[in-house]
């Protein structure tokens, strides 16, 4: 796709990942007129966005992906040609509790979404020209990988601890062992049918877990972070040996601009950053850096690690090669784990008052107050 005049419409730019990317479009293409679809529920937050709000190429509408009808008008009103589809139900915990929520938003919407594009995009005497439908999706479709190597050892790759030979590869067959991943993994079916059947220029991406400011604090780090502020017990999954591929979320937003701007029709990249973690030695990271930034004793607050009962089918680990994605076009990671961890701590250290809104819930009370009569 091209860098002239675009009509992008990012889907759950309020959220973690979304907010970033919105961001960094907004900024950067300042021609390209950016639409962010949201439903606003308990993870979106507009207040994400506040920086960048009341930019002329900016506009948010708050829609459910579901609602087929509004997305069928709201593509040729803004004369969409380029979808980036990051809205999603994203927390395992909750798919594992409330499975239908997520084959309800993370399928049947990414199917609403995708027909809604075929039949405006199919309707313009041009059709797919200079079009695209961009899916935002995980490292989780891949199922877990083996611990070959459980006490690690160094990557030829990247000279960073790795826990296993193997790696998820575009190639690694799916196999999907949580509600949100097989929701995921199927929503990435009907994305890439829509390419091999109607001939919808799609692209997929499959990315590793996410780190970094504006992320609800329900994922393990931000909870983390805000409970070791307050003294309050960490919640360690089983025996904490579980392993994890972490990437600093603004390089996400950064592979996302290149692979929409240069990424080949119908192929998929993985994303990841070469950077296993045990969860056990990030929590002991986060502990350290969080004691050392608020002037406490580095360390003192190790006594809040609580073991509890373990995630229903937890994946033991993830490990993405995105050699790919660096070899075709370019892409890596540019922050070193133990900076982007700094900065994040950093970040929620100096954000208290929107972690203590989204802790409250005060800000879902805002938009609803906001649009109930819309
Ligand atoms: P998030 O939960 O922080 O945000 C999701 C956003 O989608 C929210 O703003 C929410 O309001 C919106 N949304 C939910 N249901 C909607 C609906 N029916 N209609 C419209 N909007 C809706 O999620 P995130 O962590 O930012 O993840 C974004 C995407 O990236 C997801 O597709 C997720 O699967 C994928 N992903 C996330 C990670 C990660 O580590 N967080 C890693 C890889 C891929
Ligand atoms: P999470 O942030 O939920 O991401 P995902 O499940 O998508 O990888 O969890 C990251 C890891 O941390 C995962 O192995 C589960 C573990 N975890 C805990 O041990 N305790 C917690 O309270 C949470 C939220 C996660």
């Amino acid at each position: 796709m091209t860098t002239s005049k675009h009509n992008i419409l990012i889907t759950g730019g309020a959220g973690f990942i979304g907010s970033h990317v919105v961001r960094l479009f907004v900024n950067k293409y300042p021609d390209y007129h950016i639409v962010n679809l949201d439903k606003l529920t308990y993870a979106g937050n507009l207040a994400n966005l506040s920086d960048i709000e009341d930019q002329p190429n900016y506009t948010f509408v708050r829609a459910d992906i579901c609602d087929f009808d509004t997305i069928c008008q709201l593509l040729p009103q803004y004369k969409i040609d380029g979808i980036i589809h990051l809205a999603a139900e994203s927390h395992v915990d909750r798919s594992i509790k409330d499975p239908f929520t997520f084959a309800r938003t993370n399928v049947m919407g990414t199917l609403s979404l995708l027909q809604a594009a075929r039949l405006y995009w199919e309707s313009l005497p041009e059709r797919y020209e200079n079009k695209r439908f961009y899916h935002i999706s995980t490292d989780e479709v891949y199922g877990a990988l083996e611990m070959t190597c459980p006490e690690g050892r160094t990557s030829e790759i990247s000279a960073h601890e790795v826990y296993g030979d193997d790696f998820f590869r575009e190639t690694t067959k799916y196999c999907p062992h949580s509600p949100y991943s097989a929701s995921k993994a199927s929503s990435d079916h009907f994305v890439r049918a829509f390419h091999d059947t109607y001939g919808m220029p799609t692209i997929v991406t499959n990315c590793s877990n996410n780190y970094g400011p504006y992320q609800f604090p329900e994922k393990l780090i931000p909870l983390f972070i805000n409970n070791i502020r307050h003294r309050k017990p960490l919640p360690v999954y089983g025996k904490g040996e579980n392993v994890r591929d972490w990437l600093y979320v603004e390089d996400h937003a950064r592979a996302i601009d290149t692979i929409f701007h240069h990424g080949i029709i119908a192929e998929t990249y993985n994303i990841g950053g070469f950077n296993e973690w045990k969860n056990i030695d990030i929590i002991r990271v986060l502990i350290k850096t969080v004691d050392r930034l608020l002037g406490r004793t580095e360390g003192e607050d190790l006594n809040l690690i609580t073991y509890v009962t373990d995630r229903a089918g937890h994946d033991m680990r993830y490990a993405i090669d995105s050699t790919k994605l660096k070899r075709e076009l370019g892409w890596q990671p540019s922050l070193q784990f133990e900076e982007g961890i700094e900065k994040t701590v950093k970040w929620y250290l100096d954000n208290q008052e929107w972690m203590d809104n989204v802790t409250s819930g005060d800000y879902q009370k805002y938009y609803d107050d906001m649009y109930s009569n819309k």
